[in-house]
């Protein structure tokens, strides 16, 4: 397949301010999850433009069924790896639940040990006017903070189920007033997630920031997707968004049983993988 050539690919570093610039000039931001090293290093080295450090990692890396377990030495423990790994790509790195809903200043102290623990660019915060007291405080200590509005994982048993949020006037108008909120604040971008497409359109050509969307439609500043989904390794999860790259599970579930295969067989080791 022929890569899209970006205006951006000469770019050595993506910052913040390389995302504004590409909201500017209509290029679309493509961003992907990642937590480890090995992953991150080859994201980046096809081009990614920023590496999300999701807490999607609790689901997908420590099997548990909601986000809201992963504790943030966890976190950084996955960021700091995945650092490694990135020479290009802008990475932004979750704030676990239970680590800035409290009080701002437990907010920023949680954010100051992300950046000095892992070295990441940036972090992400779920929620609006709520949690803007910590937004405001992690900012004026330089940290770049981007939002997350609609489904948000973390406000799972509230919600009670991960449906289309903002199909409502109510919950819209919130949305589009949280965005604001936000933008206003000084975050440098706002993911939206699950939530109809005319109105992420909406915030997108409202908002200068750049609006990154997943379930959001096309009409955003850009697109992420967990990586672990869109690599086809996770099969259990197939919201209508998630366009599937590959379907990885199966292929590493037949090497596995080649090599189990060959093993058995004492096909492996052969006279050439040996010494
Ligand atoms: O944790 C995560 O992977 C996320 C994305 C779904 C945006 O927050």
């Amino acid at each position: 397949m022929e890569p899209h050539i970006s205006k951006f690919v000469n770019v050595t570093k993506v910052t913040t301010h390389v995302l504004q610039e590409m909201k500017h000039k209509n290029e679309k931001i493509a961003m992907l999850t990642a937590y480890d090293f090995s992953m991150a290093r080859l994201l980046d080295k096809a081009g990614i433009d920023v590496i999300l450090v999701g807490d999607s990692a609790s689901n997908v890396m420590a099997g548990h069924t909601s986000t809201l377990p992963i504790t943030l030495n966890e976190m950084i423990y996955h960021a700091s790896s995945v650092i490694r790994g990135v020479k290009r790509a802008l990475v932004i790195v979750d704030m676990p639940f239970g680590t800035y809903q409290g009080n701002s200043k437990e907010a920023l102290s949680s954010a100051i040990r992300i950046m000095k623990e892992s070295g990441a660019d940036a972090v992400k915060m779920e929620g609006g006017r709520e949690v803007l007291e910590s937004v405001d405080r992690i900012l004026s200590a330089g940290i770049p903070v981007m939002g997350h509005l609609g489904l948000t994982p973390q406000s799972i048993h509230k919600f009670g189920t991960y449906v289309v949020r903002a199909t409502d006037e109510h919950e819209a108008l919130k949305l589009v007033e949280d965005a604001h909120l936000l933008e206003k604040a000084g975050c440098f971008g706002i993911v939206l997630e699950k939530i109809p497409a005319k109105l992420a359109a909406q915030v997108s050509s409202e908002i200068k920031i750049p609006i990154i969307g997943i379930g959001a439609g096309p009409n955003v500043d850009g697109q992420v997707l967990v990586l672990h989904d869109m690599l086809g390794i996770t099969q259990e999860f197939s919201p209508r968004f998630l366009r599937r790259y590959n379907n990885l599970s199966e292929e590493i579930q037949g090497s596995v049983k080649a090599y189990i295969k060959d093993v058995k067989t004492v096909d492996f080791p052969n006279e050439r993988e040996q010494y």
